[in-house]
């Protein structure tokens, strides 16, 4: 085996031109199998290096490898061409069957939460209900002290807020809005729940007035199976001379039954929120066991509900009457007005539907997940 860099040298040009001159396919291949197979001349040069002594060998690997490199990137460049040429002269001896079904292209679709989002707004836009929206760095005033939650307030803890740091000169606020907003500076934080958009509104527009805000909030809580920092909620607002809880029963029922097609139930059970008065929490029968809390299996035995954990009934929202210290706050007469406000969570809506069991999938991008809905 020749060893000199002179040899290296006459074998890289000689392969080149080769490359070179090659014209079709079938020949390059050839060439590749000559120079750089098994038993290729280059193949064997780099393989008998081994033999030589340490100054030899750095001298005349370092040109042999550069030799590959080379005879590499010249045949790929070859190839291309060939490969080009054959298919724009029609030359290419591959047969293509024009009648076989084309590759399936992948095709993207809308994120369970978004498309839950669009059926539920369609759902109320067409009972009637305008759609609103609001920032998601909200200010104190409107995520709680005009929700009737002053800063001393124990209710604040129902919420684990996210503050903002004081912006540098606190005069300038970042969010126009109230005449309290002017006078007072004022503390920023994530808004915690989407009833601040009910203020917003109502500054905006009087009533009577019917009203829905989908949108993503957040909490500053630690994340498991059914919490997680942020998500989405749907509030949702009517006011009218004489709207009462029965009205508000009468359309989230209608709701629920539009968005999970399927008759269903729904009852009311007092609870605390500090804008509504009396407050409720909304339960929904549960609608995969149709309230009995099991369901029979193919072989005839019984097994526990997952959705409702076997109690038949299903928590799904926050609701009540608004209070008159909210309407106060937006100037709006609670002698003269009155309404209900409600607050869904759009993800546990979501995991109903699809009986999804862990809220940060809807959150971790993974498409393997993402790819069934
Ligand atoms: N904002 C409440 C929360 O995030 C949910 C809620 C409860 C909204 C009662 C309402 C309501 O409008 O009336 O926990």
């Amino acid at each position: 085996m020749p060893n000199d860099s002179q040899y290296v040298e006459i074998l890289q040009s000689k392969a080149i031109t080769e490359i070179q001159s090659c014209s079709n396919l079938k020949d390059l291949e050839e060439l590749s199998h000559r120079y750089i197979g098994k038993k290729g001349e280059l193949t064997l040069l780099l393989r008998s290096l081994g033999t030589l002594d340490e100054k030899e060998r750095k001298k005349i690997g370092q040109k042999a490898n550069k030799a590959r490199e080379m005879f590499e990137r010249e045949f790929a460049k070859k190839k291309q061409h060939l490969i080009m040429h054959e298919f724009e002269s029609g030359e290419q001896d591959e047969w293509i069957d024009i009648t076989a079904p084309g590759a399936k292209l992948p095709k993207g679709h809308l994120h369970p939460l978004t498309q839950i989002q669009r059926e539920a707004k369609e759902i109320f836009q067409s009972m009637g209900f305008a759609l609103a929206d609001g920032p998601e760095i909200e200010s104190e005033w409107y995520n709680f002290d005009a929700l009737n939650i002053p800063a001393s307030h124990p209710a604040r803890d129902m919420w684990d807020t996210f503050w903002l740091k004081e912006p540098e000169n606190s005069k300038q606020n970042l969010l126009s809005g109230t005449a309290i907003l002017k006078e007072k500076p004022q503390k920023f934080l994530l808004r915690t729940h989407t009833s601040p958009v009910q203020i917003r509104y109502m500054e905006k527009i009087k009533p009577p007035l019917r009203v829905i805000a989908p949108g993503r909030i957040f909490r500053y809580e630690a994340t498991d199976a059914r919490h997680e920092i942020n998500f989405y909620q749907l509030e949702g607002l009517m006011i009218g001379k004489d709207v009462s809880a029965a009205h508000f029963k009468g359309i989230i029922q209608e709701f629920f039954k539009r968005f999970f097609e399927k008759e269903t139930v729904v009852r009311l059970r007092p609870s605390y929120f500090p804008f509504v008065e009396p407050g409720f929490e909304v339960d929904m029968r549960c609608v995969f066991c149709a309230g009995k809390g099991f369901s029979i299996n193919k072989e005839g035995q019984k097994k526990d509900c997952s959705s409702c954990g076997h109690g038949g009934w299903i928590e799904i929202m926050g609701a009540g009457m608004v209070h008159p210290n909210v309407l106060k706050a937006v100037k709006c007469d609670p002698k003269e007005w009155q309404g209900f406000a409600f607050g869904i969570g759009l993800d546990r809506l979501a995991m109903m539907k699809y009986k999804i069991n862990d809220i940060r999938l809807l959150y971790s991008g993974d498409m393997r997940f993402l790819e069934q809905f």
